[in-house]
């Protein structure tokens, strides 16, 4: 029995914010950007919300499926439209998907890896709702999302950080199949990120009971201390990869194509020196997109499952890292 990805999807707003267009609002120019990150380009959410990208993505991954057999919808995001209801909540009644669960997770940029641990776990169990004796659901198939409008929560006047983002969504539809061996190793790990290095906050209205400021937007945007995270990245990216490798059995080798969080070029080329592979089995979508959090892995995703570089039989990593902190890593076959 195995818990197979068999299609992604992925939508991104209209808007080409290039790097050069950033110097209207921080000083910063496109050489430093291309040669600490990689990114040259992001997408930036105007009209979009986060909904529309979700389902528009959504749309693409579910493209041939029969809508009623989705059981499940996890939507993996730390800038939801709105706190309630949930994303997955409004992506199953706006997709009508009849007989979902539906529910949002955030584990930041790590969220589309346990997003997907999340839907395997389930699916292999044979969770089922009962309800007076009567199996109500059973997962064949699941919809996973990661979705993100990071322009809105980013501090526009901070270049360390601003430079870094975008907005977009990616989607994939997981399917248990016999005849498959599907997901082979799923690992996820969480470390306490002591030192507050990767925090957002947001926006609470003051009650009358008390006289704490609340006052300070810069509590509610995105703050990073770069440096650290990226000493973290590095380190969790090595740990996650070598324990799914060792979960499935496999090499570095027998790995067709890598699917990392698309963060920092450079975080991508240690994890590929790291493990002596071609950077070329890496996919690279950040020069495109920029970091998308959760969404980052599903759109990159979309990216290398719509080449012609996949065949079946093929093994695929997707590998993610983030605030929490938090890191994952899943091995498929193709
Ligand atoms: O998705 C969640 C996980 N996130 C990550 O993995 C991100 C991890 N971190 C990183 O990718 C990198 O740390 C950054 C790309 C954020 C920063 O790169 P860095 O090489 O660590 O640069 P830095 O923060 O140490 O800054 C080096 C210099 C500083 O100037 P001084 O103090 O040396 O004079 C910064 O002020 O670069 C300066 N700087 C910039 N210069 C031009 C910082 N941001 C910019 C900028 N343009 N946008």
């Amino acid at each position: 029995m195995g818990i197979t990805i068999k299609h992604a999807g992925k939508a991104v707003p209209k808007l080409v914010v290039k790097n050069e267009d950033l110097n209207k609002f921080v000083d910063t120019d496109n050489e430093w950007i291309v040669a600490r990150t990689g990114i040259t380009e992001r997408r930036i959410a105007t009209s979009e919300s986060g909904l529309d990208l979700a389902v528009d993505a959504a749309k693409i991954a579910l493209e041939g499926e029969n809508y009623e057999e989705i059981g499940l919808v996890i939507v993996a995001t730390v800038t939801p439209d709105k706190l309630v209801p949930s994303m997955g909540a409004m992506v199953k009644r706006e997709l009508n998907l009849p007989n979902a669960i539906a529910f949002d997770i955030n584990t930041a940029c790590s969220g589309f890896i346990y997003a997907i641990w999340i839907a395997e776990a389930l699916m292999k169990n044979g969770m089922v709702n009962k309800v007076n004796g009567v199996h109500t659901n059973t997962i064949n198939k699941a919809l996973i999302i990661g979705v993100e409008r990071l322009s809105r929560i980013v501090n526009w006047t901070d270049r360390g950080t601003c430079i870094l983002f975008g907005d977009g969504a990616g989607a994939a539809v997981l399917e248990n199949n016999p005849k498959e061996k599907g997901i082979l190793a799923s690992f996820v790990k969480n470390y306490d990120d002591t030192t507050d290095s990767l925090t957002c906050g947001m926006e609470f209205l003051k009650t009358p009971f008390t006289d704490e400021d609340l006052d300070n937007p810069e509590q509610q945007t995105l703050s990073m201390q770069g440096s650290q995270v990226f000493k973290f990245a590095v380190n969790a990216i090595g740990e996650v990869m070598e324990r799914s490798l060792e979960l499935a059995g496999l090499t570095a080798d027998d790995i067709a194509y890598y699917v990392p969080h698309q963060a920092n070029l450079r975080i991508i080329s240690s994890a590929a020196k790291k493990f002596k592979q071609p950077i070329e089995k890496f996919q690279i979508s950040l020069n495109e997109t920029g970091n998308v959090s959760a969404a980052s892995v599903p759109m990159a995703l979309y990216d290398i499952m719509n080449t012609a570089k996949i065949k079946k039989g093929d093994k695929i990593m997707l590998v993610g890292f983030g605030g929490g902190l938090s890191a994952g890593a899943v091995i498929f076959e193709v």
